[in-house]
């Protein structure tokens, strides 16, 4: 345990471990927009088709009483959590945004975790967006 909590000191520690969340950005306007929204509030131009339709994601913080659920969308994005409209259990994402885990984030709980940089941007990306 703690060699775990050394490991994880040592990684926020990085200096390259910084998120980026203009490449997030990118990002998501190349996978997310469709369904989405350009700014991510569930407008996208797939919308009318969809059953399910894509929820807001600038409330995402406001729905999790005010904390933005860093664990929770990281798993919705790379599958771990899967939903349908994400591909299920055959994840549209995870292969673009899978890699090795380097980045280093905080839960709202204080929990360290440790996520791959493409979905660290796009995290960063969408905790800037948050109303
Ligand atoms: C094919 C359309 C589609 C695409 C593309 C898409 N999403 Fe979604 N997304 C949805 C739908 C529909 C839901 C709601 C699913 C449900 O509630 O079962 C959803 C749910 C989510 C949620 C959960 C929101 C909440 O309130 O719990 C997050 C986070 C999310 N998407 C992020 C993303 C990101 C980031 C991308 C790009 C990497 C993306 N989505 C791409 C359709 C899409």
């Amino acid at each position: 345990m703690r060699i775990v909590t050394l490991a994880l000191a040592a990684c926020l520690a990085l200096p390259a471990a910084a998120q980026d969340a203009g490449e997030g950005r990118e990002l998501f306007q190349t996978y997310c927009t469709a369904c989405h929204g350009i700014g991510g509030r569930g407008d996208g131009r797939m919308a009318p088709i969809l059953t399910v339709l894509p929820p807001d994601l600038t409330g995402l913080a406001a729905r999790n009483g005010g904390d933005f659920p860093v664990f929770a969308v990281a798993r919705q994005i790379d599958g771990r959590d899967p939903m349908l409209a994400h591909g299920g259990d055959m994840p549209i994402f995870g292969r673009w945004f899978e890699g090795e885990a380097t980045v280093a984030m905080q839960a709202p709980s204080g929990q360290p975790i440790l996520l791959s940089r493409p979905i660290a941007d796009v995290i960063a990306y969408l905790e800037g967006i948050q109303e």
